[in-house]
């Protein structure tokens, strides 16, 4: 029995990366997990490593930053896992450029898919997680990660659309928080900092090594590390826990 045996997670952007690794760490702590990315087929190498670990897995092709798909999705969680108790809004992208000279579509897409596409599960889930109730019939609601980043708190040349949609990403939790504590739903955020994930890999060694510079424990942060802090999230150990930024960024910034 682990800490989330029979509880159901929603993880998105879970084909890959740093999702494919929440959405394993949830499954060995016990979690059933409904694994959703833009085409189910890119699900299916996650659904097996989840399966692996002997509890249900479902892949699910999802646009984050589209509403009706968001309320299909969660509609076929409930169907075919019986209930949502912990949501991970993972999925992001990246479009970086000068401000100067960033399109209207680049500004879009990253703010469509990093903070419309939170919103839309949050506002999603949150009906479903309010009937949830444990063995005695109380009121056991869930709990929300969004996965935020170091640069949504400082700011980043280069990445006004990134940042601005992160920076929201953190003031969505504090309020989801705030509307949703009373109905025993917590939601707070995970902020990594520089994770090696595909998303990383393409940045040039300079940018790597000015990171580098940056960091007080001298490595960049594994998959792992965001997982582990997002399983806590989840599980019964941070049931005092919400509102709150958890920074994973090797000590970056305070
Ligand atoms: P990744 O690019 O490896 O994985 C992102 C996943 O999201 C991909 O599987 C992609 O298909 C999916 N996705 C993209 N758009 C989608 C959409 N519209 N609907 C559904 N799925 C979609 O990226 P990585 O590194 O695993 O990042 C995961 C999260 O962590 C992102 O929110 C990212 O902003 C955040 N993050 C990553 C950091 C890093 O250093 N890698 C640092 C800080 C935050």
């Amino acid at each position: 029995m682990g800490n989330l045996t029979g509880k159901v997670a929603i993880v998105t952007g879970a084909a890959r990366g740093i999702g494919a690794e929440i959405a394993k760490r949830l499954a060995k702590d016990g979690a059933d997990v409904a694994i959703c990315d833009l085409k189910a087929e890119w699900c299916e190498e996650t659904v097996k490593a989840v399966e692996a670990m002997g509890v249900k897995a479902i892949g699910i092709g999802v646009n984050v930053a589209c509403s009706a798909e968001v309320d299909q999705c969660v509609k076929e969680v409930i169907a075919k896992l019986g209930k949502v108790d912990i949501m991970v809004n993972n999925a992001g992208i990246t479009k970086d450029g000068l401000l100067m000279r960033m399109s209207d579509e680049d500004w879009d897409a990253v703010l469509n898919v990093n903070l419309k596409g939170t919103f839309l599960f949050t506002r999603a889930v949150s009906r479903p997680m309010m009937k949830n109730k444990d063995a005695e019939g109380n009121p056991c609601g869930g709990s929300i990660i969004n996965i935020a980043s170091v640069v949504g708190i400082m700011g980043n040349a280069g990445q006004a659309n990134y940042t601005a949609s992160k920076g929201g990403v953190i003031a969505l939790t504090k309020t989801t928080s705030k509307e949703l504590g009373s109905r025993a739903i917590r939601c707070n955020a995970v902020a990594p900092g520089f994770i090696q994930s595909k998303m990383t890999d393409v940045l040039p060694e300079e940018v790597k090594q000015n990171y580098m510079a940056q960091i007080p424990l001298r490595k960049f942060g594994q998959v792992s590390d965001i997982a582990n802090a997002v399983a806590w999230l989840a599980g019964p150990e941070s049931a005092y826990v919400t509102g709150q930024i958890i920074s994973v960024n090797g000590g970056m910034i305070g």
